[in-house]
């Protein structure tokens, strides 16, 4: 073996040399937002009550996600507190769930007091498996959440169709999918409603930040009213007919993200392009699983480049030392989630007495396995949003790097 083809982790030459060839930077800004921020700052109105950026960018925003009505809010956490609320979820509703996602997806559903269920994913393309759900259905399920996984649209044909039939209301958890699209419609109030975050490492990024978009008037109201302390538009000030908490974002944050909205398009653009190009490296080598490509999916939002390795073929490493090894190489990665049902969390509302289980019965979150998303999280490794906009140069990188571990083993 020459030196080149040693692995960095065993004293080997990096693929990549990060400080001479450094990644793209992130967040990506110039003097459009420096203006942006500075108006706001001389306009005095900081405030979104008063302002207009905040009311500009909602109306902007839900109009690329194809939706008719937006609500801002602080974060991606909260907006998904805010749609569970606004379609009326409460104490003794189950709620289905993937468990390949961020606690928040589940988390939202304890905090307003219902019982989230979990719903194994599918293997090759991380998102909820549409042919378990209804086994999962009971009298108390209100609603389903899922989540397009690394801004790749889940089943947008079957899962609606399971919620219509039974009655339940669908939320798109789509905090990873700015821009994403399934058949010409981009995602997000394809459902009944959708929710997106704008924290640091979204492709779309006011540091924090977070959106409800519905094209259904009375749920966009709902959610208003619940991000607005329960006021209603029509009400008076100190009037408030729901409970909900002040959820507003600032004008600041809203200039950000217009400014920054501005660049998505061609950002999604790139991301599609360099995604592309480092599948068409990566699709003949075999000690990898690329996840499977569906015609359905006319935009995949590329907040992840995910892959499964196959531990055998690179000498029985385990996940984390893989990661480490293409790290050392140069390339920026990790190993992803855990299943959520694991995380102590659950466990300890499972064990109160109370609301906290399904048709009745107390799910005990420590004794689930969901096999699909077990095996995915021992094998999935991320590549940010980041990484994939740079250039075709960069992507034969990440691909020399995968190889070169796979042979150097
Ligand atoms: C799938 C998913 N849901 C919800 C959230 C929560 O968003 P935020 O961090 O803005 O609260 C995130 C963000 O990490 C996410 O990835």
């Amino acid at each position: 073996m020459t030196h080149a083809n040693v692995p960095a982790v065993r004293g080997g030459t990096a693929v990549r040399d990060i400080e001479a060839r450094p990644w793209p930077k992130w967040p990506i800004f110039d003097e459009t937002e420096e203006k942006a921020l500075l108006e706001v700052l001389h306009s005095g109105n900081w405030w979104s009550v008063e302002g207009t950026q905040g009311k500009e960018f909602e109306k902007e925003f839900a109009a690329y996600q194809d939706a008719k009505y937006g609500v801002n809010c602080t974060n991606g956490t909260a907006a998904l507190e805010i749609a569970l609320r606004a379609i009326g979820v409460g104490c003794g509703d189950e709620v289905i769930v993937p468990p390949y996602t961020f606690i928040a997806t589940a988390s939202a559903v304890l905090a307003v007091s219902a019982t989230p269920v979990f719903v194994d994913i599918q293997g090759d393309t991380l998102n909820i498996d549409p042919t378990l759900i209804e086994a999962a259905i009971t009298p108390r399920t209100k609603a389903i959440i899922l989540v397009h996984m690394a801004g790749r649209p889940a089943d947008m044909d079957a899962i609606p169709a399971i919620a219509k039939k039974h009655g339940l209301k669908l939320i798109e958890d789509a905090a990873q999918a700015q821009g994403a699209e399934w058949r010409g419609t981009k995602v997000g109030a394809i459902g009944d409603l959708g929710t997106f975050s704008f924290q640091a490492s979204k492709n779309l990024n006011s540091g924090e930040g977070g959106i409800i978009v519905s094209n259904n008037e009375a749920i966009a109201e709902a959610a208003w009213s619940v991000a607005n302390v329960g006021r209603s538009r029509s009400g008076r000030w100190y009037e408030h007919v729901v409970l909900g908490s002040n959820y507003r974002l600032t004008e600041f944050q809203s200039a950000i993200l217009r400014a920054q909205m501005k660049r998505l398009p061609a950002q999604t653009d790139l991301r599609t392009d360099n995604a592309a190009y480092l599948r068409s490296l990566l699709k003949d080598v075999d000690s990898i699983q690329l996840p499977s490509e569906d015609d359905r999916i006319t935009i995949h939002a590329n907040h992840l480049f995910t892959f499964r390795y196959k531990p055998d073929r690179f000498g029985g490493l385990n996940h984390s030392d893989f990661v480490a090894a293409l790290m050392a190489e140069g390339v920026p990665c990790s190993t992803g989630y855990v299943p959520l049902y694991k995380e102590r969390v659950f466990d300890k509302f499972s064990r109160r007495d109370g609301t906290w289980c399904q048709n009745g019965n107390r799910i005990k979150y420590a004794e689930l396995v969901l096999p699909e998303c077990e095996a995915v999280c021992l094998e999935t490794t991320w590549i940010p949003q980041t990484c994939l906009l740079g250039t075709h140069s960069d992507m034969e990188d990440i691909a020399a790097a995968i190889t070169k571990l796979a042979v150097g083993l």
